[in-house]
């Protein structure tokens, strides 16, 4: 499978050690408006690969969806570009990996799912924890029940942005290029609460902002129903002072409850259920294996390979978090609950509320 990079930045490092790591991949072209940035990722595949050829820059992206030897591209622009880059490339008869967030409003995420059916193409998006051999294994028990009717779920972030993190890149910060944090860092939190607990009915939230020179907010609290009558709780910040402290997961149920966490999340705090067979040391040895993303390459392979299989996280699976994100940010502004489906929503009205009315400022 030949695959062409959009974006060429900080997370293009990890797509391209994982393309390197997966047998049946090969990066054939990129693209970045930075030069420099194509040439560190080119240099970097290259010597994780071994090989030594040039590969294609293309400093429009454009023209590397054009590119008929590009069949998968993966585009890891800044989130206020994924929409049109996403489109483009299904038009051009590319599957994509999209990073998470995959659009900025339910409108364009909604576009990329029906063009993707239209056009017979697969959406991979980059929720990629669901593939860590732990996470399979919470999904499982779920699933077979093992933990019982669950009752509660709760997520936690807790970690470290400062300003520079922000001055670094013009599009951090800001509602209309990024979303908030709890859509840009969270995300992968809330995907996985839901992955568990499955769809969201009602939130409830707040947010709030700190002092740092930027539009989009710090804290995120989240109370959240699901469609079994379980109840969720989102608990996000980014002003932990003075480093990352952890990301948790803690799942609550009948005769069972599971809680990881940690800055990497490999920890386990409690595994205990009531018919439980396995040994406290492997469930710590699968905690620590991290592999996700090119697991999540294979199996997004697999899927285009195989008619019959359908990749993970697919469009309509990337919507959820984001819908139920989007709903935490329409509760914050107007201070009620919000039941889902929600009709519209998308975080450039964020910013215009901001200046209307001072909200959050
Ligand atoms: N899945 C994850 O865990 C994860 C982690 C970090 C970031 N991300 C996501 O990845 C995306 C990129 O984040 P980042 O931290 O790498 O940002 P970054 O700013 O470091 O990189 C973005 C790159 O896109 C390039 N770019 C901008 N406009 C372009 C265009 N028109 N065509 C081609 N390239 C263009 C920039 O020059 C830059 O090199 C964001 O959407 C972010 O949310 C995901």
């Amino acid at each position: 499978m030949r695959f062409g990079l959009i974006g060429c930045g900080r997370i293009a490092q990890k797509h391209l050690s994982s393309l390197a790591a997966v047998a049946d991949a090969e990066l054939v072209a990129l693209s970045d408006v930075v030069p420099e940035s194509m040439d560190r990722a080119e240099q970097h595949f290259l010597a994780l690969t071994g090989r030594s050829f040039a590969m294609k820059k293309y400093a429009d992206y454009g023209l590397l969806l054009a590119d008929p030897e590009v069949e998968v591209a993966i585009i890891a622009a800044s989130s206020g570009l994924h929409a049109t880059i996403a489109k483009a490339a299904l038009y051009a008869g590319k599957h994509i990996v999209l990073e998470k967030p995959m659009t900025l409003s339910l409108k364009e995420a909604d576009d990329i799912i029906s063009l993707a059916a239209a056009r017979k193409r697969t959406v991979l998006v980059c929720h990629q924890l669901r593939y860590r051999p732990i996470m399979q294994t919470i999904k499982k028990y779920v699933e077979n029940q093992a933990l019982g009717q669950i009752h509660l779920g709760v997520v936690s972030m807790r970690i470290h942005r400062p300003a520079e993190y922000y001055q670094a890149a013009p599009w951090r910060g800001s509602w209309r290029e990024d979303g908030g944090m709890l859509l840009n860092q969270g995300i992968h939190m809330v995907d996985l609460l839901q992955w568990f607990l499955g769809n969201v009915t009602t939130v409830y939230g707040d947010i709030r902002k700190g002092p740092i020179e930027k539009e989009t907010e710090d804290v995120a609290l989240g109370l959240l129903t699901f469609s079994s009558g379980a109840k969720g709780m989102i608990e996000a910040n980014t002003v932990t002072y003075p480093s990352n402290l952890e990301y948790s997961l803690s799942l609550f149920g009948e005769h069972g409850t599971v809680s990881i966490g940690g800055p990497q999340m490999d920890q386990i705090y409690r595994w205990a259920y009531k018919e439980q067979t396995e040994s406290e040391e492997h469930i710590a040895a699968l905690a620590q294996q991290k592999n996700e993303h090119v697991t999540m390459y294979q199996d997004l392979i697999d899927s285009i390979q195989q008619e019959s299989k359908e990749v993970l996280i697919h469009g309509r699976e990337g919507r959820k978090a984001l819908e139920t994100i989007f709903a935490l940010y329409q509760s914050a502004v107007t201070g009620r609950p919000v039941v889902l489906p929600l009709p519209h929503f998308e975080t450039a009205q964020l910013s215009d509320i901001m200046k209307t009315t001072g909200w959050l400022t």
